[in-house]
């Protein structure tokens, strides 16, 4: 078993049967869904329900007989299980490079706690060692690219391999934003991010951690914020 698969089996324990779950997207979730799917299939867990963040997701769920259901069906979720890009110190997030991060935020907003799984390799001293993602409107694309760029970073508009613009599950495009130092205040950033038009959303998370199970050499640790990170 990977580091990743790992941290996901780990996740198990903080399931109950009756919960209504967001399920998170990328490979460390992928690997939660489908023990959740098998365990499930054994009758260990029941009655849950799972609130998808992704197309992928979605599918994947399906396909192992996880019963699915929508915000709006049930706004109120127990616990979403999620991935993310970079956790720093005070377990805050970058998460997006999967492309869901959309979707991924507006889920964890529905739901009482945040629960990540990563391995070793995401923990950062500072956010910003690897690009910042961000969702665009795509009316105005270049031009939010340009402006991205005036925010101390490298933004690129997010292309495909065959140089088409990658295309989110919601319809709008993407930008990757590499700083030289990384994020020197993550809540500015945010800020700025959010107040501009054509900004659909960006993969800074923020305060919104409840707890990170992170899988490397020397086992499992489970994070919680405002404890020894
Ligand atoms: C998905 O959009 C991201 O937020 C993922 O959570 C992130 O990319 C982590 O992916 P892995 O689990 O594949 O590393």
């Amino acid at each position: 078993m990977n580091y990743k698969q790992e941290a996901a089996r780990y996740a198990l324990s903080f399931i109950h049967s009756g919960m209504v779950l967001g399920l998170g997207s990328g490979s460390t979730a992928a690997y939660f869904v489908d023990m959740l799917g098998e365990q499930l299939a054994a009758g260990v867990l029941h009655d849950i329900l799972g609130v998808p963040t992704s197309e992928r997701t979605a599918e994947r769920a399906r396909a192992l007989g996880i019963p699915l259901t929508t915000l709006d069906t049930h706004p109120h979720l127990d616990l979403v299980v999620d991935g993310a890009d970079e956790v720093d110190v005070h377990l805050n997030l970058i998460k997006g490079l999967g492309r869901a991060l959309l979707r991924e935020k507006i889920v964890r907003v529905y739901a009482d706690r945040l629960l990540v799984v990563v391995d070793e390799s995401k923990l950062v001293p500072r956010l910003g060692r690897g690009p910042l993602p961000v969702e665009l409107i795509p009316f105005g694309a270049e031009a939010h690219v340009r402006w991205l760029n005036t925010l101390g970073c490298r933004a690129e508009l997010w292309r495909e391999p065959d140089g088409s613009p990658v295309v989110t599950d919601n319809g709008n495009y993407m930008a990757r934003c590499w700083f030289p130092d990384g994020i020197a205040d993550p809540y500015a950033l945010a800020r700025t991010l959010t107040d501009r038009p054509g900004i659909a959303e960006h993969g800074l998370f923020l305060d919104m951690t409840s707890a990170v199970i992170v899988a490397g050499a020397e086992g499992i640790r489970v994070l919680e914020p405002g404890g020894n990170a």
